[in-house]
């Protein structure tokens, strides 16, 4: 498969994150808004930042190539090359390494225009974490406006808190996944302050499986949430049907589909 690394400068490059309580669809929505970058013409690195690594499964690779998928925090040779750490470097670790090279070296094609990039899981993550696995992750995630892709999308666990600052240092746009629990919704009030408060200018609530939205939705008033926009995903019975692909949503080009393409048009308006 071919893959054409993006030529958008930096600053034009979409930079998304998606984030929201467990379970709310963070990871469809990702997966949708790959396939439908993709087919705008654009090229898209899909990050999975989740340690359940499910992603790759939910963009459509098969079974047989999932299990050869080593995520980054297990490249060893590579961390101990670019961080550190180890005994050979006196135990000194590299907080600002070169990481250009990692998307062509640890992601794997999705489609001709998707490749997608396994974090892996770190121990400690968020709490200040210094281990060499953190570093490397947290720099990449950092410098995302660097890396060869008109698009980088970071599927996350559930907070922002994940990778810290590093997430609001790469990423220009958040999309705040709810359903309409009262919890989904107080998670996403959380979210959207803090992602406020680190400064990502482009916050979009994203309410999915509502079949419509009033002022106020789970108890929690709209209005509340720090947001700059707002998108409704409509329920789409085909998205368990299919599970854990999302390709024949997009092959039918299903309602839910359809909503993530208008949703990704209007990124970058929202601000
Ligand atoms: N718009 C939708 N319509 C129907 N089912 C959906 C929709 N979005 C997500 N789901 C289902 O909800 C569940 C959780 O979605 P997932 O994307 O794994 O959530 P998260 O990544 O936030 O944990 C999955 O079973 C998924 O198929
Ligand atoms: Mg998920």
């Amino acid at each position: 498969m071919e893959y054409h690394p993006s030529p958008a400068p930096a600053e034009r490059k979409m930079r998304v994150v998606v984030t929201g309580k467990g379970g709310v669809g963070k990871t469809t929505l990702t997966a949708l808004f790959a396939y439908g970058c993709a087919r705008e013409g654009k090229t898209v690195l899909a990050v999975d930042g989740d340690p359940q690594q499910n992603l790759a499964a939910t963009l459509g690779i098969p079974p047989d190539r999932l299990d050869r998928i080593v995520p980054l925090s297990d490249q060893k040779a590579y961390i101990a090359e670019r961080i550190g750490a180890g005994q050979e470097r006196g135990g000194f670790m590299v907080l600002n390494p070169a990481i250009t090279d990692v998307v062509e070296r640890f992601s794997v094609p999705v489609h001709d225009r998707i490749r997608l990039l396994v974090m892996g899981g770190v121990r400690n993550a968020g709490s200040g974490c210094l281990c060499p696995e953190y570093t490397l992750l947290a720099a990449i995630l950092r410098d995302a406006a660097r890396l060869p892709a008109d698009v980088v999308l970071l599927d996350t666990p559930a907070g922002l808190e994940h990778f810290g600052r590093s997430i609001a240092q790469g990423f220009s746009t958040v999309l705040i996944v709810s359903t309409g629990s009262y919890n989904a919704m107080m998670v996403a009030r959380t979210l959207s302050r803090l992602a406020r408060q680190c400064g990502i200018s482009e916050r979009v609530l994203v309410l999915n499986r509502m079949p419509g939205a009033s002022g106020v939705c789970g108890g929690i008033e709209i209005d509340d949430i720090d947001c700059t926009g707002m998108h409704l995903l409509p329920d789409d019975p085909l998205v368990s049907a299919c599970e854990p692909s999302v390709v024949p949503l997009i092959t039918q080009d299903t309602p839910v589909a359809q909503s993530v393409t208008e949703l990704l048009r209007r990124i970058g308006g929202y601000r």
